[in-house]
């Protein structure tokens, strides 16, 4: 990639759909918390820590990252991790952030739904005042546990209604498809909530099928294996369901081996309205600017891919009409600024 493509996906106006806010918890910062609540680690050091990020699928992850998510305790510590992914987010020319946060992984340790959810929008807030970046919260539930238990997720959510605007479905796919949870996104939709789910991330595109027709979701998270059902995938086309892509992720929990592997590039060409998020910054070697430099690198995509990218996260957002119109009218000013000289063109 050269230069001015590199500064050009850095720069650029952008939306992130798809970021874990428990996975943007740097290594520094769990010492911090650690210390601040008291809570014993399994790592001695930072350092150590990090070595430990070394993962072979999915659930050699999610068991780090739930470890990881352990010293959060009181509001205070949601809001600081949540206003240090706004600040990074905002250093990357992030407009606006969709973020999901789990709660299953807070309240089943005896951390108040409440306390959770409150932190976190007071540090939206914040930062929207102080840096003009705007964000939402999306509540996941995790798909390894009962529907039984979502629901009881969901009542205890609802007084904070106003908080969140959608649901999601994340944690271990394999074994645990979307119609386990059809009752529950059944009553989601009801509330008028926006729906998403984790789907053929490494779960087959059985998955992806039953996302969109049992639980009726808007936005497929990851979505990287609807390649291998043609049906499927020209769905999805038509349709226009975005997939929210977390190539850096992808990577490390081996969907592929290396970027060059990455499909990313045959999906934009079957015409899928892609999107590039971060996923687990903390966890998987970057934040967004990151995930799009190493896609940009391994991958021969031009300048008209990074303007589509860049529209695509904002018109696959939850955003109003309105809010839409201003974003995506600040992407096509700067793409018409930084021109299409023949040195920004692979
Ligand atoms: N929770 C956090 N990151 C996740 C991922 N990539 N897949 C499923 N659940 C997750
Ligand atoms: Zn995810």
């Amino acid at each position: 990639m050269n230069t001015t493509l590199r500064e050009i996906v850095q720069a650029m106006p952008k939306a992130e759909l798809h970021i874990h806010i428990e996975g943007s918890l740097e290594p520094e910062l769990i010492f911090e918390l650690a210390g601040r609540n008291r809570v014993d680690l399994p790592y001695k050091s930072v350092e150590e820590l990090r070595r430990a990020y070394a993962f072979t699928d999915l659930q050699s992850f999610l068991d780090i990252y739930y470890a990881g998510a352990s010293v959060l305790l009181t509001e205070q510590d949601f809001y600081d991790m949540t206003r240090a992914y706004l600040e990074r987010a905002k250093a990357d020319n992030v407009l606006h952030a969709e973020i999901f946060f789990d709660p299953q992984t807070h309240t089943a340790r005896g951390v108040e739904f409440g306390t959770v959810i409150t932190g976190m929008h007071r540090a939206l807030r914040d930062a929207h005042a102080q840096w003009g970046i705007s964000a939402s919260l999306i509540l996941c539930f995790l798909r390894h546990l009962s529907e039984e238990e979502a629901f009881e997720t969901l009542e205890q959510a609802l007084p904070y209604r106003d908080k969140f605007i959608g649901v999601g479905l994340d944690s271990s796919e394999r074994g645990h498809p979307p119609e386990k949870f059809a009752r529950v996104f059944a009553r989601c939709k009801e509330l008028g909530l926006h729906l998403v789910a984790h789907a053929g991330e490494e779960g087959p595109p059985a998955y992806i099928t039953t996302a969109l027709d049992v639980l009726h979701v808007e936005r497929i998270d990851h979505g990287v294996r609807c390649l291998e059902d043609r049906g499927l995938t020209e769905r999805l086309a038509r349709q226009q369901t975005a997939l929210t892509v977390c190539p850096l992720s992808n990577i490390k929990l081996r969907v592929f081996d290396q970027m060059h592997d990455h499909n990313l590039l045959t999906l934009l060409d079957a015409g899928i309205a892609v999107t590039i998020n971060s996923d687990d910054p903390a966890y998987f070697g970057g934040y967004i600017n990151d995930n799009f430099i190493a896609t940009f690198e391994a991958l021969p995509l031009t300048v008209d891919h990074a303007r589509q990218l860049a529209r695509n996260s904002i018109s696959a957002s939850f955003l109003a009409p309105r809010a839409k119109e201003k974003y995506l009218g600040e992407i096509d000013a700067f793409f018409a600024n930084c021109g299409t000289a023949p040195a920004v063109a692979q």
